[in-house]
């Protein structure tokens, strides 16, 4: 059959089901966070579907999708290399902000030797990092409030964030938290899901629809837009230089339709966690196909984030 067919089946089916049985999963305080996390966590589809990593890959030539755990990593390393981090040296202390399992603490600790301390508001994320980490790697999760973060200032040698902002009720306090516990000179790379600015172009009613749904189903306060992030991280008093960002939502857009194909390259994994799963799974797929609308139409953009402590 046609691909664009099986798509278009996907879709279909998916959109019922979501009106079948959606429940909300709109953000109300940062507990319904750490609720939404504690569940993708404990039943195990998303990690056995995407890996480690929660995150989007990076595709040096967008034109070819390939190994959507292969292009996390390779993002992985990306950030690390434009953030300036890769300047660090072995056993430097480094922050993961919002860390998930822990996919991308596990590289900076293996790959650049560094020390890493991930944090995340979720207890089942902690425990499954803590069990996917091995002994030899100097790398450790607690559960954390980033937006209040317990250490002390200038801390540590690097901050890493990778898209754990649009859970953020409070992006000031997120960007200052951050550079509070940044050593002068120290680095920060942050790569984050931002709106266009909409105080320069106003969303029109389907952009306001679509914008509504992709806070609401995935626990979202809000969306910053590239610039006021920037400005989020200027203010900062703890800010030892110009803030630079990119915009990567070229070389990141494919890992939308990547996500999806890998729940039809891996069809044993709803074998083996049961036909729940299937249903759980199609509910996300309606999000996944707003935010590669979204992103492919200049309403979102994947923006990074780079400055010194
Ligand atoms: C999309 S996931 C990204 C996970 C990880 N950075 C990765 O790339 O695999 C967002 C992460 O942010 C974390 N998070 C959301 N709000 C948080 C908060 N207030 N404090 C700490 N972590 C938070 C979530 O628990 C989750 O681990």
């Amino acid at each position: 059959m046609n691909q664009n067919y099986i798509f278009l089946i996907i879709a279909l089916v998916s959109f019922l089901v979501i009106l079948w049985f959606v429940k909300n999963r709109k953000f109300q305080t940062t507990d319904s966070v750490s609720d939404a996390y504690d569940t993708w966590t404990s039943d195990r589809i998303l990690e056995k579907l995407w890996g480690e990593h929660i995150h989007l890959g990076y595709y040096h030539d967008p034109s070819k999708i390939g190994d959507f755990r292969e292009a996390k990593a390779t993002f992985v390393h990306e950030l690390v290399k434009w953030s300036g981090l890769d300047k660090l040296p072995r056993g430097s202390r480094v922050l993961d902000v919002g860390c998930g399992i822990g996919g991308s603490s596990r590289i900076l600790a293996e790959h650049y030797g560094f020390n890493v301390i991930g944090i995340t508001i979720s207890a089942e994320q902690v425990k499954r990092a803590r069990e996917l980490t091995k002994s030899s790697l100097t790398c450790t999760f607690q559960q954390m409030d980033a937006m209040n973060l317990e250490f002390k200032d200038g801390e540590f040698d690097g901050i890493w964030s990778v898209e754990a902002g649009p859970h953020m009720p409070d992006k000031q306090k997120y960007a200052d938290e951050m550079l509070r516990v940044l050593r002068p000179g120290g680095y920060l790379g942050v790569a984050d899901w931002n709106s266009r600015d909409l105080t320069k172009k106003a969303p029109n009613l389907i952009e306001k629809m679509v914008l509504k749904q992709l806070l609401e189903q995935w626990a979202h306060p809000s969306f910053s837009s590239i610039n006021s992030f920037q400005k989020n991280l200027s203010m900062s008093s703890f800010v030892g230089s110009q803030v630079e960002t990119d915009d990567w939502t070229r070389e990141t857009l494919p890992s939308w339709w990547e996500s999806i194909f890998e729940g039809v390259r891996r069809p044993k994994v709803f074998l083996s966690l049961g036909l729940s799963s299937l249903f759980k799974s199609f509910r996300e797929i309606p999000t996944i196909l707003l935010m590669n609308w979204a992103f492919g139409n200049g309403l979102m953009q994947f923006g990074v984030f780079r400055c010194r402590g």
